[in-house]
């Protein structure tokens, strides 16, 4: 096999893994921010991960818990995504004494489902 063809054969394999890759983790929307954002809105429902519905009423969704805030305008209230990230993996850092469960520090969600709850709450 020549050099070339071989390079060739190798970035089709590449490639196709990727799209495999994007496909399983977001269905319908491969290497989208959209998969993220359907990820974290499934995470913030299901109430074995985030069960934030508990609590909170989501602005767009039949979420309607009303121990704490509705959910909503959340990229008004936060300076960045980092902030809003920070407040989910320990909000008893800006409200000591709060019931909301320290989800990251306690490791209830891991980063990267806290990270596409972000993406999702960014949206509402
Ligand atoms: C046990 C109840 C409870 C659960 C479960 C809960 N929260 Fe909270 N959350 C609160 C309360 C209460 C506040 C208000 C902060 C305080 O206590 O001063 C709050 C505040 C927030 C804020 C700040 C909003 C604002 O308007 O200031 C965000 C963002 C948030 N929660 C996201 C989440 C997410 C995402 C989940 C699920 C992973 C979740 N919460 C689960 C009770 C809860």
């Amino acid at each position: 096999m020549k050099l070339k063809h071989r390079v060739a054969v190798c970035c089709w394999a590449l490639l196709s893994l990727a799209a495999k890759a994007g496909a399983a983790t977001m269905p319908g929307h491969p290497g989208l921010a959209g998969g993220t954002v359907i990820e974290g809105r499934a995470i913030a429902l299901d109430p074995r991960l985030g069960n934030c519905t508990a609590c909170h009423a989501i602005a767009g969704t039949s979420a309607d818990g009303n121990l704490g805030p509705t959910l909503r305008g959340m990229h008004r209230l936060f300076p960045n995504k980092a902030a809003l990230f920070a407040e989910i993996y320990d909000p008893t850092i800006a409200a000591p004494r709060t019931v909301m469960p320290p989800f990251g520090k306690y490791r209830i969600l891991n980063r990267s489902q806290i990270q596409k709850l972000v993406d999702f709450l960014w949206t509402r």
